[in-house]
């Protein structure tokens, strides 16, 4: 059954929890050279339930990276304003639950695998046995546990991802942000990643927004779905995805809900 769409100030999670991401009428323009200041998002406003996934789907330049990057705190909004777990963004203080994936896996190339891991941990003063064997810990969760003296050219380009999710997770976040993380990976690998990122957040429990432009990987990984429009960037839409998990792309209730969404973007 497809349905549960609702205007784009709703909730994105679960009725009941607390929200652990509430983005709140937030607005931003961008300077340009022309001087003509550019409007990239217009009044967005979301709730991320506490535990739940969100993901947001949207045209190259609608604002997906930038909406992530207000949340995570690295870019201020020009209106509205972002809370974590209930306390706005610019006095919330344990960042350090807050991880971000980017885009690209940003590996170090002179540093192994198990080293690249430590490097999320190195700001935190650890003891380098500690920090060595959380970075082993974190590897073991996604699967690379005999690679961890590999060098980043060792490695395939999946494992390479697995190598950034461990990096996210080594610090036990609470909030997990993900920019395209898989968008670099073949069609197979990428959804032996979704099935790890969904064991991984069975364990964990983390709170997950994830940005894509692949539908069928929102489907698959999120409880809702932000759809936005572009220029300027705002919510069109927001589609609770109803469906137990695990769900099979080619299930046919799966491939409703992506042939709505496509209609969608
Ligand atoms: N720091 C910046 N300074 C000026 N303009 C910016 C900046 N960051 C983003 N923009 C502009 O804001 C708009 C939205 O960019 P953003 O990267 O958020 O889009 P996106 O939806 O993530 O696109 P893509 O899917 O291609 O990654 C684009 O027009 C971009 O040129
Ligand atoms: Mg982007």
């Amino acid at each position: 059954m497809i349905e549960s769409s609702a205007p784009a100030a709703a909730a994105a999670g679960f009725e009941g929890s607390r929200p652990a991401i509430t983005v709140a009428g937030v607005s931003k323009w961008f300077p340009t050279a022309s001087g003509e200041p550019l409007h990239v998002l217009d009044n967005i406003s979301l709730e991320v339930a506490e535990h739940s996934i969100l993901g947001i789907l949207g045209a190259s330049g609608s604002g997906k990276s930038t909406l992530l990057n207000i949340i995570s705190g690295l870019v201020t909004p020009d209106r509205g304003r972002v809370c974590i777990n209930g306390v706005p963004s610019e006095q919330f203080k344990d960042w350090r639950s807050v991880s971000y994936m980017f885009q690209e896996d940003r590996l170090l190339p002179w540093r192994t695998a198990c080293r690249n891991v430590e490097f999320a941990l190195e700001a935190a003063s650890m003891p380098k046995a500690e920090r060595k064997r959380r970075a082993q810990e974190a590897l073991d969760l996604v699967g690379l546990s005999g690679f961890s003296d590999a060098f980043p050219f060792q490695l395939s380009g999946g494992m390479r991802s697995r190598v950034a999710l461990a990096r996210s997770l080594v610090l036990e976040p609470c909030i997990l942000l993900m920019d395209e993380p898989f968008s670099r990976l073949d069609a197979q690998t990428r959804s032996l990643m979704h099935a790890e990122l969904l064991r991984i957040h069975r364990l964990k429990k983390m709170t997950i927004v994830f940005v894509t432009h692949d539908v069928e990987e929102s489907v698959v990984l999120a409880d809702n779905v932000a759809v936005m429009a572009p220029r300027p960037g705002r919510v069109r839409e927001l589609v609770g995805i109803e469906l137990d998990r695990p769900r099979d792309s080619t299930a046919p209730e799966v491939t409703q809900y992506i042939q709505r969404l496509r209609a969608l973007i």
